[in-house]
């Protein structure tokens, strides 16, 4: 009896084992595969670097609305300009890109970075006199920056801009949301600027120069551009210094 007793408890134990042994081998899989669930890696706000599509970006349908986003910021004439294949697609009126001004897709600081943007809005515009969301944000750069017409609200293109811009904003540490903020201050000059100076400097600027060697000699190639104010065609004059 006692012998049909520990036969049947050691049956019993090594069911258990074996049923261990499954669960810690599902729970390691589970981690394996899924990391973050118990370790996640926090980076200290000194060492944080703004998100990057190439290396940031997962797959999914966030994902590939954020990856228009990004197209959009950084080909902007190509999405919603005069380089659209859409007629009704060109919006803006000019071939800037968002990131003309709003350097490296958004992502450097003292540019107006899109860095935090979405954590900023909504906010009270004081040229509009009242509180303005994200979107009516983009399109005021639609409309003034870029020379153009609003893009629709509910529009894929504003959802894909807003999308990257709420991207880039996550996981941004408060320490260096700051840093992010419009543009880099420039130290003014104390003395009133001299428009004579000026129109000197504009009239005639030189915009590429190169030196070569001549007979031993080397030399410098400048090339002017002459510009006489308002409409004045662009004239050019080649200038050799030895
Ligand atoms: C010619 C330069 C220029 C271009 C091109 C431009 N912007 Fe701007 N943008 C600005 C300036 C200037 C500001 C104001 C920054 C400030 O308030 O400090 C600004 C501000 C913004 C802001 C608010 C930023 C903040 O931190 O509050 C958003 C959003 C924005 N632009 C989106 C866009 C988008 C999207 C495009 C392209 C469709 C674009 N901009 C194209 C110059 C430009």
């Amino acid at each position: 009896m006692d012998k049909v007793k520990l036969i049947d408890q050691v049956i019993k134990a090594i069911y258990a084992v074996f049923a261990l042994v499954i669960v810690s081998f599902l729970f390691l899989v589970l981690i394996w595969t899924n990391p973050e669930l118990v370790y996640s890696p926090r980076v200290s706000p000194a060492d944080w670097q703004p998100r990057s599509i190439q290396a940031d970006l997962g797959k999914g349908p966030r994902e590939s609305l954020v990856r228009l986003g990004h197209e959009i910021i950084i080909e902007t004439s190509k999405h919603i300009g005069p380089l659209a294949p859409e007629i009704e697609s060109r919006l803006a009126g000019n071939n800037l890109s968002c990131q003309s001004c709003h350097l490296d897709a958004g992502r450097k600081s003292g540019s107006a970075s899109f860095v935090g943007v979405a954590n900023r809005f909504p906010q009270f515009r004081g040229r509009e006199n009242k509180m303005g969301s994200l979107n009516e944000r983009v399109n005021g750069c639609m409309e003034r920056s870029m020379d153009g017409k609003p893009l629709p609200e509910g529009g894929l293109e504003m959802q894909a801009i807003v999308a990257y811009m709420e991207w880039l904003s996550e996981d941004v540490p408060v320490e260096r949301e700051a840093e992010y903020k419009g543009f880099a201050k420039v130290e003014l000059p104390t003395e009133a600027a001299d428009p004579i100076k000026g129109r000197a400097l504009s009239i005639a600027r030189a915009v590429i120069w190169k030196t070569v060697k001549v007979n031993d000699h080397l030399k410098r190639i400048s090339i002017y551009i002459h510009r006489y104010g308002g409409m004045t065609p662009i004239t050019m004059a080649l200038e050799c210094i030895v």
